[in-house]
């Protein structure tokens, strides 16, 4: 039967409780990870328990267990999981308040939670006609490098595109891409791949980071530079990237074609690319 993990404890989701008074549902106070598995076997799992260290590290909250413990952990839930892809879900948060206080509390029992579910590649049909999506202005807060669990904005933003039927929302912030609502956003100008660069205003993904890996073995050109909102709307072609859609086109923005409305070239090159990439990582063979 698929496990879940709480504190020490392999037990049935529907038996996973945590107190009311824990920080993570009180406050948001929290972070987490999703970490893609092929085969049984975790991909990138060492970058995604980076990144959990780093967000931690961001909020003050030490990290409760070394890596060999995550490795653990990720291991026994996959192995009791009936799915061969998976995706596992991590999150921290900084455990059960004595009383509500914003303050944060001096020595905090972290509370440990992580979960497998199955990962379904993208549909065909999306990968071959593309994604819709729209627009809204980035109204999340300055941190959005840190994965945490405070979604609140990225729920009411992915909502806008929901509500018109499409896939992602692309947030411009001050005139300038930042990223999706739930994925990274590159454009395709002119063969070239731009990507804006990582800073405070998006998350570091890390299948972001993997789309320049692809592009330097095969030496597609690329381009990370702040890119302003005109360039996304007059863009050749228009991407998102995340570890559990992988790399998807996006042919519509506010109900107009993004280039000829249909996936364009190095989108293409790039999403057969990344399922090559992952065949030979996770089974050694291309
Ligand atoms: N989200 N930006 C945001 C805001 C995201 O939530 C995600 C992923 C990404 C892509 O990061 P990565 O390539 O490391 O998955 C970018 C995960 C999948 C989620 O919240 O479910």
């Amino acid at each position: 039967m698929s496990l879940a993990y709480l504190n020490g404890t392999y037990l049935p989701l529907a038996e996973a409780h945590v107190s009311a008074m824990d920080r993570g549902f009180l406050f948001g106070d929290g972070v987490y990870e999703v970490v893609p598995v092929y085969g049984r076997t975790p991909f990138r799992l060492h970058e995604h328990l980076r990144r959990l260290n780093q967000s931690l590290t961001s909020i003050r909250l030490g990290n409760p267990h070394a890596v060999a413990e995550w490795e653990s952990i990720v291991a026994q839930l996959i192995a009791t999981s009936e799915h061969s892809d998976q995706q596992i879900y991590i999150q921290v948060t900084r455990g059960i308040a004595a009383t509500r206080n914003h303050v944060l509390p001096e020595n905090p029992v972290p509370t440990v939670f992580a979960m497998s579910d199955a990962l379904l590649p993208p549909a065909p049909e999306l990968l071959r006609e593309g994604v819709s999506a729209v627009s809204a202005d980035d109204l999340r807060w300055l941190r959005c490098d840190i994965k945490t669990t405070s979604l609140l904005a990225n729920c009411l933003l992915r909502q806008l595109s929901a509500d018109a039927g499409c896939f992602e929302t692309v947030l411009f912030r001050d005139g300038m891409l930042s990223e999706g609502s739930a994925s990274n956003i590159f454009i395709v100008k002119a063969g070239t791949l731009l990507a804006p660069p990582k800073n405070q205003f998006m998350l570091p993904g890390i299948t972001y980071d993997i789309m320049f890996e692809i592009a330097d073995a095969n030496d597609l050109p690329y381009e990370v530079r702040p890119i302003a909102e005109f360039e996304v709307r007059m863009a050749d072609e228009v991407l998102l990237t995340s570890s559990t859609r992988e790399v998807m086109p996006i042919v519509m923005l506010d109900g107009a074609p993004v280039g000829n409305g249909r996936p364009g070239p190095l989108t293409e090159k790039l999403a057969t690319l990344y399922q090559s990439f992952k065949q030979t990582v996770m089974y050694g063979k291309p």
